[in-house]
């Protein structure tokens, strides 16, 4: 009876340095509603407080330096101005008993000189440019529409340069008041784009082998276990996901001496997402990892119930449900059913779509469905 699984997702758990209250984490979601220089606003803040009934907010991802920016109004951590921002946010969750983490997220090459300082190319592990078809996921979003360009190669030396801006975030991070920061080594961004065969054709130790091509991620997180403790943080891969054209040859290799290698370190969790591979990204993974592991995408309540009662993860992350609902883990609780998520304001400006989602006790009965479906978008024609 998945009924009887409930009470397992409201059990505390340690991760890192801090404690959860429950294991339903909402997922990291970029919203691109901040200020246009990267500091979170008033709405950024109520949007976070209306959601601290989760276990763990992993937030929305930050850009760690002005190169690491990808998307117009996404926020980030590397100012003093995002620093103050972002500890308005961090107070709010905190004040609700919620717990929150930062997502770190570096584009790589998937930005554009158009919104780069100075008119700068992207960066990349190697000059390979994103194929113009891998445009097509992101058409909601708004940023230059056109082809991304070819990225520049880092120079070798300037990967610790790199590094360091990962470093700094973290610093900022700290004095920002997160309980720690989770590495965004998925979705083809950067980190990705050093582990992926199609993405990395260095031929110096920073490419080639499975450990050539893990040492960028490895580096970071080591570095950022060196300021501020390896409890503080957390990392998330997509294991075989081509999203954003990135692929790998081999992605059970890859991703087995990674999970291993981030094991060894007794970081505070890792995030395995499996967006539809065709091989049990969970079932080979999850016994490489000694620690708390997070599970992500397609979850529906009952699910992720089974999934934590059965020790198979420690958390489950949702992502379009926690858009749609501010009081979702109240409601998984309750048993009370759900707000449909409305796709056409992933991405767009202000309160609508945003902070404008009612709790359950709120809602319009006859817009709800049952609290075990799967976020089903809303029929724009019924969106008022
Ligand atoms: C609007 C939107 C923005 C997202 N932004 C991010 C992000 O910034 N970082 C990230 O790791 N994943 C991001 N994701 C992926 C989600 O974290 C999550 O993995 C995905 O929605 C699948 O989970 P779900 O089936 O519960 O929605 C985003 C997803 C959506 C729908």
């Amino acid at each position: 009876m998945p009924e009887d699984h409930i009470p397992s997702l409201f059990q505390p758990l340690r991760i890192g340095n801090t404690e959860i209250r429950n294991r339903i984490v909402m997922a990291p979601l970029t919203r691109q509603r901040s200020h246009l220089s990267g500091v979170p606003t008033d709405l950024n803040v109520e949007y976070y407080r209306q959601r601290a009934g989760a276990g763990l907010i992993v937030s929305e991802g930050v850009n760690p330096s002005a190169v690491g920016y990808g998307y117009l109004f996404s926020p980030g951590l590397h100012t003093p101005e995002q620093v103050a921002g972002w500890k308005r946010v961090t107070d709010a969750v905190h004040e609700r008993g919620g717990k929150i983490f930062a997502q770190i997220m570096h584009v790589g090459r998937l930005s554009d000189p158009l919104i780069l300082p100075g008119g700068a190319d992207p960066i990349a592990p190697s000059a390979v440019q994103p194929d113009p078809a891998s445009r097509e996921y992101t058409v909601t979003c708004p940023r230059p529409r056109r082809d991304y360009p070819t990225p520049r190669a880092l120079e070798r030396e300037e990967i610790f340069g790199v590094v360091e801006d990962y470093v700094h975030a973290t610093r900022c991070a700290v004095e920002a008041g997160f309980d720690g920061v989770e590495v965004h080594a998925a979705s083809g961004y950067l980190p990705m784009q050093f582990l992926s065969t199609n993405t990395n054709l260095r031929t110096d130790d920073f490419g080639g082998s499975v450990e050539g091509r893990a040492k960028f991620l490895l580096l970071c997180v080591d570095a950022m276990s060196d300021v501020a403790g390896p409890g503080y943080v957390a990392v998330k891969v997509s294991p075989g996901w081509s999203f954003h054209n990135v692929y790998d040859d081999d992605p059970v290799a890859t991703y087995s001496y990674v999970v291993r290698e981030l094991s060894a370190r007794r970081i505070a969790y890792l995030q395995l997402g499996d967006y539809g591979m065709d091989w049990d990204v969970y079932g080979t993974l999850r016994p490489l990892f000694d620690g708390p592991v997070m599970f992500v995408a397609g979850f529906t309540r009952s699910r992720a119930a089974e999934t934590v009662a059965s020790g198979k993860a420690d958390m489950i992350a949702f992502g379009q449900a926690y858009i749609a609902n501010p009081d979702l883990a109240e409601r998984y609780r309750e048993g009370h059913d759900l707000n449909c998520p409305v796709i056409e304001t992933y991405y767009t400006q202000g309160a609508k779509g945003y902070t404008d989602y009612p709790v359950f006790a709120d809602a319009d009965p006859g817009r709800l469905q049952p609290v075990d479906a799967l976020p089903t978008p809303m029929d724009p024609e019924v969106i008022t």
